[in-house]
């Protein structure tokens, strides 16, 4: 099976994959990544980051990012850009703090009308408790800076969807009230905002319950939403048993997107386990993709086909 050929025969605009730079030098890998009939949507992993696009101040470097942008072009595949205002991987010129709110007010604009494609214009704008983040965005301009990161946006490609992205508000909860509260904020106040973009970083076995009935908590407020960085994680050794269940927490997730009309699609945060982020930052797991070290489908892979 063909995950973007099955996911868009079902109705969903796309089912896609985050790659990196560095890996694209392995044919291996790119042969799976090119075809767009399993993928046909990709997400630079890193290269659109604030740190890797304007390093020092008005220095614009599209380089790396580009890279990504003409393969999927390519490849026939649509692009999803990542991100434009994030706490991390942030160059110190930004996270300095040195700016007071006027300047730092219109570097977000100048950065986010400089580099918006097609964007997660706002990640990770909240702690799990649902208050807000303490970063420099938050703690100079308070909540000013995501009308001001939006508005750029726009303007800078009108037809762009325009998203706000985060991770644990796939299940009802404080973080998940807040977010639907900004939206309500932003659209009673006009503020363009299309999507809630859900990255969906989980534990095989510790899925949250009533997947669908908070996705649909936010297509009532009007906007679409996407699954953006989905993987499933385990505590290693991988075993038998601990891939079945992940190939029923794969499914489960994605029935969850196919029950719902108003998400849009999946991507997963790289396709193999070779390039997954989870090792690098989670000490002892692993094993989150649904493709395996050496580029073979795993048992989640079918969990994936069964649900679309
Ligand atoms: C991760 C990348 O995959 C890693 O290569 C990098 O070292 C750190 O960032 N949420 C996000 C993504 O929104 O940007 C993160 O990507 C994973 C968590």
């Amino acid at each position: 099976a063909k995950l973007h050929t099955i996911a868009k025969a079902a109705g969903k605009l796309y089912f896609g994959s985050a790659t990196d730079n560095p890996e694209l030098t392995d044919t291996a890998y790119t042969a799976i990544l090119d075809d767009n009939t399993m993928f046909g949507q990709i997400t630079p992993g890193n290269s659109m980051k604030w740190d890797a696009t304007e390093p020092s101040q008005g220095d614009f470097t599209f380089t790396a990012g580009d890279v990504i942008a003409n393969l999927a072009k390519t490849n026939g595949q649509l692009l999803r850009g990542h991100n434009c205002v994030w706490y991390n991987q942030l160059p110190s010129w930004v996270s300095s703090g040195n700016f007071n709110a006027a300047e730092l007010q219109s570097i977000v604009a100048t950065h986010c009308s400089t580099v918006v494609d097609s964007w997660d214009v706002i990640n990770e704008p909240f702690n799990d408790d649902g208050t807000w983040r303490s970063d420099v965005f938050y703690n100079t301009l308070n909540t000013t800076f995501v009308p001001t990161a939006l508005n750029a946006a726009k303007g800078a490609d009108p037809t762009t969807k325009l998203y706000i992205n985060d991770y644990n508000i796939e299940y009802a909860g404080a973080k998940s009230t807040s977010m639907q509260n900004l939206i309500k904020s932003l659209k009673a106040a006009g503020t363009p905002v299309d999507g809630v973009g859900f990255q969906f970083h989980e534990i095989v076995g510790e899925l949250p319950g009533g997947l669908a009935t908070n996705l649909e908590a936010f297509t009532a407020l009007g906007v679409e939403v996407a699954i953006t960085e989905l993987d499933i994680r385990m505590t290693l050794p991988a075993t038998a048993a601990l891939y079945e269940q992940q190939k029923t927490d794969y499914q489960t997730v994605i029935s969850a997107c196919m029950s719902v009309e108003g998400c849009i699609g999946i991507t997963i945060w790289d396709y193999t386990d070779k390039y997954s982020w989870v090792p690098s930052t989670f000490s002892g797991q692993g094993a989150a993709c649904p493709w395996d070290d050496s580029l073979l489908k795993k048992p989640a892979f079918d969990g994936i086909v069964a649900a679309i």
